[in-house]
């Protein structure tokens, strides 16, 4: 290990199921290339599947038990809308029985909750923690010691508020736990990096048809999240969801947009921390 701290970050995988072969052997392949480059931790900000299947988080863990990443102190995930939310089941559901939108709220919840169950060994380093959102991971290299606070911001289908199932939400209960004094003095002395699915900039541009795709797409509270952010002291948050490879800053706080994998198989971020705090980030393409 370096001087740095490495972190890679993909997003937005997508995965297909099984008969899926050449987006999971790019994904082999991508694994290889970070176990061959000393990287310290890996980051995927959720779309592991694309149609809200277990089957496919399942092909994901198997993948990282085989190269090696499948530990708390090695790799991080957390879901996107893609993960919780399969639309078409939605719609059918939605047309068939018009559940309360309560239902869905806590359907989607649930889901959430599912989701870190599955990965609790990559969320709580056991078996017996409290895997939940927000989680909170403090990682102690030789030169840094390096918090990440994670979030998901899935927010549940509705044919009115979120009529493709992608605008984001994060619950205020969890943007609050994060900012309590006894987590405050668990992040002391830390970079600190805040993660979550959605994007906090998607377009932005005058044009109507931007807008009406804005609108979708977004994270319906961003203010409230960069608020929190900002509060806990993050120098960087990593997200996905928007799949484009970005790197942009808000409110003094570096945002990185990990792309996706799916259509760009051999890109990904790597940033690297200083032990002094500054970083610096790159988007690389594996040859
Ligand atoms: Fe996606
Ligand atoms: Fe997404």
């Amino acid at each position: 290990m370096g001087e740095e701290v490495k972190i890679v970050h993909i997003s937005d995988l997508h995965i297909a199921g099984r008969g899926d072969r050449r987006q999971l052997q790019d994904l082999d392949r991508m694994l290889g290339h970070f176990s061959r480059s000393g990287i310290d931790h890996l980051v995927i900000s959720g779309d592991l599947s694309d149609r809200a299947k277990e089957a496919d988080w399942e092909i994901v863990r198997e993948l990282l038990l085989r190269h090696g990443w499948y530990h708390w102190a090695r790799t991080t995930v957390i879901p996107g809308n893609h993960d919780i939310i399969n639309l078409e089941e939605e719609m059918r559901f939605y047309n068939a029985l018009n559940p309360l939108p309560g239902m869905r709220d806590r359907a989607c919840t649930a889901k959430a909750a599912r989701f870190c169950r599955f990965f609790q060994e990559l969320v709580t380093g056991d078996e017996l923690g409290d895997a939940a959102f927000p989680f909170i991971k403090v990682l102690r290299f030789p030169t840094l010691k390096l918090a990440i606070a994670a979030f998901n911001s899935v927010n549940a289908w509705s044919a009115t508020d979120n009529p493709l199932g992608s605008r984001g939400y994060i619950e205020p209960s969890e943007l609050r736990a994060v900012s309590s004094p006894a987590v405050m003095k668990a992040l002391d002395g830390c970079f600190i990096l805040g993660l979550c699915h959605h994007a906090l900039k998607v377009y932005g541009t005058d044009s109507l048809l931007d807008q009406a795709f804005d609108w979708t797409m977004e994270l319906k509270n961003r203010q409230e999240f960069l608020g929190v952010m900002r509060e806990i002291g993050a120098q960087v948050v990593l997200h996905g969801h928007f799949h484009r490879f970005q790197s942009y800053t808000l409110g003094g706080i570096r945002f990185i947009n990990g792309g996706s994998f799916r259509y760009s198989p051999n890109r990904y971020s790597l940033l690297e921390i200083e032990a002094s705090g500054a970083f610096t980030q790159r988007f690389m393409v594996m040859s």
